[in-house]
């Protein structure tokens, strides 16, 4: 296997990563991304280099900052459709192996994939010599935004092993949610709190897997029973996309499952509320916005937002990828 990428050739599933390589390689480099784009260095160390963007279904953060860092980094994005089942020949009928074999053919140096079936950037690996990066398919993965949060984790709490956090929302759906919840069994003494309504529970194939690698997970249906136990609150939308039907977030048959002024009061005081956007309803943004552990999308002075990190991190990926 390739050496250059932590050993991989594609970026498909969280649990592939080695936690070395997140902490000694990966880290450093996005450090490094920031300061660089800091001092407004206009180097062109990807120059040269291609990469095609597919996605089926809808994005904003994952798409612009993939293309934005590419372009940063003096890449070129030689391919991108808007919605590819949409405005190429899948719309036609055509299967996603033969979309990825034509591409192939063409020639990159990378594809980003966002796929809105589980399995999608497996599929595609399976036919692709060129390096796939899953940005997200269906309700299974998205372990380039894992990533993303993990830096921001470190970065704020400057510790990841001991930490306790609640992962509140569509845990049956939430892709972020399912590759963050790998990723933490790469750590030590991490406390998960899953937080969500009876039907819509973390899977049984992610519980093993955190059992497996000694990770401590509670399951609840009420936020306020564990927002003062919490160093970060992972809030998450509600998968209406994915099939999961909207529900009223504080009627106390499903639970309690919101992030507002009441959480706030109960929550530490060096918490962290972290989301991976976009937010609909589940957290009361005019009570949540203005506090300063609610770093999910706008930078506050030194406290960097994890929309930002975003930025830095897919450039420190492909930077190492290519
Ligand atoms: C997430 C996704 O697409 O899985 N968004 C993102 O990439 N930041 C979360 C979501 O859509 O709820």
């Amino acid at each position: 296997m390739e050496k250059r990428f932590g050993g991989l050739k594609h970026i498909l599933r969280a649990q592939d990563f080695s936690r070395k390589w997140i902490e000694e390689v990966l880290f450093p480099k996005t450090d490094e991304m920031e300061a660089r784009t800091l001092k407004g260095d206009r180097g062109q160390p990807l120059f040269g280099k291609e990469m095609i963007s597919l996605f089926a279904g809808e994005s904003l953060r994952t798409r612009a900052s993939f293309n934005i860092a590419m372009k940063r980094l003096g890449g070129e994005i030689t391919f991108e459709t808007e919605d590819v089942r949409k405005f190429s020949s899948m719309a036609k009928g055509e299967s996603l192996e033969d979309t990825i074999i034509t591409l192939n053919e063409y020639g990159a140096d990378v594809i980003v994939l966002r796929y809105d079936e589980e399995g999608g950037a497996e599929r595609a690996a399976a036919v692709s010599d060129i390096p796939i990066i899953n940005a997200g398919d269906g309700g299974g993965q998205h372990p380039t935004q894992a990533l993303l949060d993990l830096y921001v984790i470190q970065k704020h709490l400057n510790r990841i092993d001991g930490i306790s956090i609640a992962m509140i929302g569509d845990l049956e759906k939430g892709r972020t949610v399912h590759s963050l919840a790998y990723l933490f069994g790469k750590f030590d003494g991490v406390k998960i709190y899953f937080v969500s309504p009876d039907n819509l529970k973390i899977k049984p194939d992610i519980k093993e897997y955190l059992n497996r690698h000694n990770v401590r997970f509670f399951e609840t249906k009420d936020v306020r029973e564990v927002a003062s136990k919490v160093d970060v609150f992972y809030q998450t939308r509600t998968q209406t996309n994915l099939g999961t039907k909207p529900f009223d977030r504080a009627d106390e048959k499903n639970g309690f499952t919101v992030i507002n002024k009441q959480i706030l009061d109960l929550a530490k005081k060096d918490s962290i509320i972290l989301h991976p956007l976009p937010c609909t309803d589940e957290i009361v943004r005019s009570e949540v916005d203005p506090d300063r552990r609610a770093v999910y999308i706008k930078t506050k002075g030194d406290r960097m937002s994890q929309v930002k990190g975003g930025i830095y991190i897919r450039m420190a990926i492909l930077w190492l990828l290519l």
